[in-house]
């Protein structure tokens, strides 16, 4: 009997397709070239969410958050994304609720995340623009990740062709 697919978030580590999110962040605009060591490191210094679809007995992964945090006064959201096909059907509204929710994650003094266009979403579950942009400061090397991928292989490249 055909069953119709079940969607749940987890923030359980154990769950969560390395392949699947290294594969969508080493292509996605913000991450470009991210080395799947790196996502692998992040993911351990990090409280991670997957997005997953049960369907005909079988789990799959096609979303993912993580939250960078003291767990006491601060967070940052970052990396979230739902997969182009499951696009459209409410899951990253799933995600971003099960996220504000976590015990975990509660009383905190300040939330931040950047974005360049899901501004919509995020205002649903209470962000807004910087009220005092003026007061914020970063060190932010656009890039980083594709400049890196390059200088290996160019390093590989000697190493294969030494001229
Ligand atoms: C942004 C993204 C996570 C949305 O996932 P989704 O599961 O398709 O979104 P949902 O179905 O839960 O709907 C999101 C809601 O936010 C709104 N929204 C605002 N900005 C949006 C945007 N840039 N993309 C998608 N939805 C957006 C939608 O209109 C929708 O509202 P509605 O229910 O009133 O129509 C997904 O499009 C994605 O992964 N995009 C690529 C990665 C990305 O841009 N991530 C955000 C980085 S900050």
């Amino acid at each position: 009997m055909e069953t119709q697919p079940r969607f749940f978030v987890s923030a359980d580590k154990s769950l969560l397709d390395i392949e699947t999110i290294h594969g969508f962040l080493t292509n996605c605009h913000w991450a470009k070239g991210i080395s799947r060591e790196l996502v692998e490191k992040s993911i351990r210094h990090s409280l991670c969410f997957g997005v997953y679809e049960v369907a005909q007995g079988k789990r799959k992964q096609v979303g993912f958050a993580r939250v960078i945090s003291d767990f006491a006064t601060f967070a940052y959201l970052s990396d979230v994304f739902v997969l182009e096909t499951h696009r459209g059907n409410d899951l990253s509204k799933l995600l971003l609720g099960e996220i504000m929710k976590h015990p975990e994650l509660q009383g905190l003094r300040r939330w931040m995340l950047v974005t360049t266009n899901a501004h919509g979403l995020y205002e649903r579950f209470g962000f807004a623009a910087p009220a005092f942009p003026e007061k914020i400061m970063e060190i932010f090397v656009p890039n980083l990740y594709e400049k890196e991928a390059e200088l290996l292989r160019a390093i590989e490249s000697e190493k294969t062709c030494p001229k």
